[in-house]
């Protein structure tokens, strides 16, 4: 089973940026407990600044058996992103590390969530773990 992680702008930073919000781990590490805990799943990791370098990973995925997809900013934004989840009929679950409703007005917009099968919102990077879980256990 191939399972496909998206991190989209400053999600690079995690660790170092704003820790009060997304905590004091990197990715990377996080990606390696991820990676310890499900070994049988092959997890592909992918995390751009770039817009369109995520519309074409989103494109590329569609054989996956699930894309983990924390657009960050362009969640609130991107039209582009949200169609290219469209063209493809691969699983998508939005993902958030933090509770994006209890911020900004401007991040309780989602363009995804229309249009993803399922949003994990706000348990830190355990969001990811859960959205793993849900599409290994399918339905
Ligand atoms: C985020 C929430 C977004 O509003 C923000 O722009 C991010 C990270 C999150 O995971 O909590 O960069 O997607």
């Amino acid at each position: 089973m191939k399972i496909t992680i998206i991190n989209g702008p400053n999600l690079n930073l995690l660790g170092t940026r704003e820790t009060d919000i997304y905590g004091s781990q990197n990715f990377e590490s996080y990606l390696d407990s991820l990676k310890a805990l499900f070994t049988d799943v092959d997890i592909d990791y992918f995390q751009s600044n770039i817009e369109g370098e995520i519309i074409n990973f989103i494109q590329n995925s569609k054989n996956s058996n699930g894309i983990v997809l924390n657009a960050a900013a362009y969640t609130h934004t991107s039209v582009g992103i949200a169609d290219a989840v469209k063209s493809i009929n691969c699983k998508v679950i939005e993902v958030h590390i933090s509770n994006t409703f209890s911020r900004e007005e401007f991040r309780h917009n989602s363009y995804l969530s229309p249009v993803v099968d399922g949003i994990i919102i706000g348990f830190g990077l355990d969001s990811y773990r859960l959205a793993l879980e849900s599409i290994i256990k399918g339905g």
